[in-house]
């Protein structure tokens, strides 16, 4: 008797339980925090630029006047040529804003900041030479499961699957391999495309190619984003 009534609640609690899974799925699935860039004047215009936390250490945020999404490097340039015409501070933000320091503030409230979100393209894994070619925004999960589908593995990546190579680059993230070079990603850059602001005479903006043994590799490796804005990023696995 007291045995029944125990696999009767037993089966009860079973079915309450999938019950509450059926009515609240999201409590099983984990979901992004919200975009660092909100506008209140249409979707790209008065904007308010945080990090992940929502805010930085001083509990403040900041204002930027605008927030542009180039596709591709042509629209980069142009994004950068206009906003060095016109003599307005820039800086780039990424999906996730994962530094806490206020790195992506273009300073003053009438700056610009330049979301890579939509330059997110593996442009190229040769697996012979173990090589992988990815645009800024590629975060460290597309990053590795582009190198699985061609059979190789990246050893030396920060914790994180939502950081991505332009953002975990400029701030110097690693790994915790001892293995070869250590799991300071830098230090498997061999080639950086990034879009800088130049004089008027070569219209405003320019992209430079930097390969290595070219000493300004070194410097725009690890940048904390202020030496121009990353566009693509050759990896040496
Ligand atoms: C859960 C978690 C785990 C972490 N684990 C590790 C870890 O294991 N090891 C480690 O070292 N760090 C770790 N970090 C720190 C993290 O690697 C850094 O904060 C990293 O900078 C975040 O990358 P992001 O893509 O979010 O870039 P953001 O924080 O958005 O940007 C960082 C800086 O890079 C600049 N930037 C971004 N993209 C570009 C670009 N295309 N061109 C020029 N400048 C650019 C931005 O302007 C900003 O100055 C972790 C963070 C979190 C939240
Ligand atoms: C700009 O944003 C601020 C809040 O960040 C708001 O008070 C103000 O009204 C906005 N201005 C316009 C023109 O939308
Ligand atoms: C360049 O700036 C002008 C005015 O400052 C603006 O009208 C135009 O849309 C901008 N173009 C781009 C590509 O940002």
């Amino acid at each position: 008797m007291e045995n029944s009534t125990l696999t009767k609640s037993s089966i009860l609690l079973l079915a309450a339980a999938i019950l509450l899974l059926f009515l609240f799925p999201d409590l099983s699935t984990p979901s992004p925090p919200p975009s660092p860039v909100s506008c209140t004047n249409g979707i790209t215009n008065n904007c308010t630029v945080t990090n992940a936390y929502g805010m930085f250490p001083d509990r403040s945020t900041c204002h930027a006047l605008k927030v542009v999404y180039p596709t591709s490097e042509q629209e980069l340039l142009q994004f950068v040529a206009n906003a060095t015409a016109s003599k307005t501070k820039m800086k780039v933000v990424t999906r996730f804003s994962h530094s806490i320091p206020k790195l992506s503030c273009p300073g003053g409230s009438n700056g610009l900041v330049i979301s890579t979100l939509n330059l997110d393209r593996v442009l190229n894994i040769d697996s012979t030479t173990m090589q992988i070619t990815v645009e800024s925004w590629v975060t460290v999960k597309a990053l590795i499961e582009a190198a699985a589908e061609a059979n190789l593995v990246i050893p030396y990546v920060p914790y994180w699957f939502g950081l991505t190579i332009g953002g975990l680059l400029s701030t110097g993230a690693h790994g915790s391999s001892l293995n070869g070079k250590g799991s300071a990603v830098h230090e498997y850059v061999t080639e950086m495309r990034l879009v800088t602001p130049a004089p008027a005479d070569q219209n405003y903006a320019t992209v430079k190619a930097l390969k290595i043994g070219d000493p300004d590799l070194d410097a725009t490796k690890v940048s904390l984003g202020v030496l121009g804005v990353i566009s693509q990023v050759l990896l040496i696995l």
